[in-house]
């Protein structure tokens, strides 16, 4: 099966971040998750989920409520030793869930300042897929030109935008909504909403 990294950087809707490394655990993916210092803090605050420094990847685990044997691990923003940080590691695709407008100018611009923007930095000039999930409302046409850049570059942008012709009646059928519009970029199979004409 594949191995990804999933971003969660300080964009509002870590949810989606979370439900979408759940969901790819249990397609049988192998899953880096990796997180800004924002990221940590806006998914603590709004699903009330902290990093631990100690085991990180089987504290995701417990919270999410899956097997602790599933290959999950952390990635810290400032560990630019990690192997994702590197072309030569082989990872499958990464996917920034939620990503931040910060984020998206950062890599648009070849930054590359934490992991994650490295990664992402990585994933565009070895042509492996990049999915970009952003979370912002309006956009600027600063926002709008650092997105068009990315798409340029070869990213996919999947903006979490939840439709409403599937007609979500929780909370919980929206964000599986966006999280299988993701899945279905990846190629991946899922059962996260009914599809139109099925
Ligand atoms: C509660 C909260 C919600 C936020 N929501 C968003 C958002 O939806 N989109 C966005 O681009 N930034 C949002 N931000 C701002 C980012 O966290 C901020 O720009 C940060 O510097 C991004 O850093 P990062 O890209 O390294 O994670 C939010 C911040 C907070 C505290």
């Amino acid at each position: 099966m594949g191995r990804y990294v999933v971003a969660i950087t300080g964009a509002s809707g870590s949810v989606y971040g979370l439900r979408l490394i759940e969901q790819m655990l249990l397609a049988g993916h192998e899953i880096v998750y990796a997180t800004t210092p924002a990221g940590r803090d806006v998914m603590g605050y709004e699903v009330g989920f902290d990093v631990p420094p100690e085991q990180p990847g089987a504290a995701l685990l417990e919270f999410l409520e899956l097997d602790t044997s599933l290959p999950l691990r952390h990635a810290c923003a400032d560990d630019l030793f990690d192997p994702i940080a590197s072309g030569s590691h082989r990872m499958d695709g990464m996917i920034v869930c939620p990503a931040s407008m910060g984020f998206c100018g950062s890599v648009a611009n070849g930054l590359a300042s934490n992991l994650p923007e490295r990664t992402a930095d990585v994933m565009l000039k070895e042509h492996r897929p990049l999915i970009v999930v952003p979370r912002e409302t309006p956009l600027s046409l600063i926002h709008l030109r650092n997105l068009t850049t990315l798409a340029e570059a070869g990213a996919i942008v999947v903006p979490a935008m939840p439709a409403f012709y599937t007609r979500p009646t929780t909370l919980d059928e929206a964000v599986n909504f966006v999280v299988g519009k993701v899945m279905d970029v990846l190629g991946v199979s899922h059962d996260l909403f009914a599809r139109w004409g099925e």
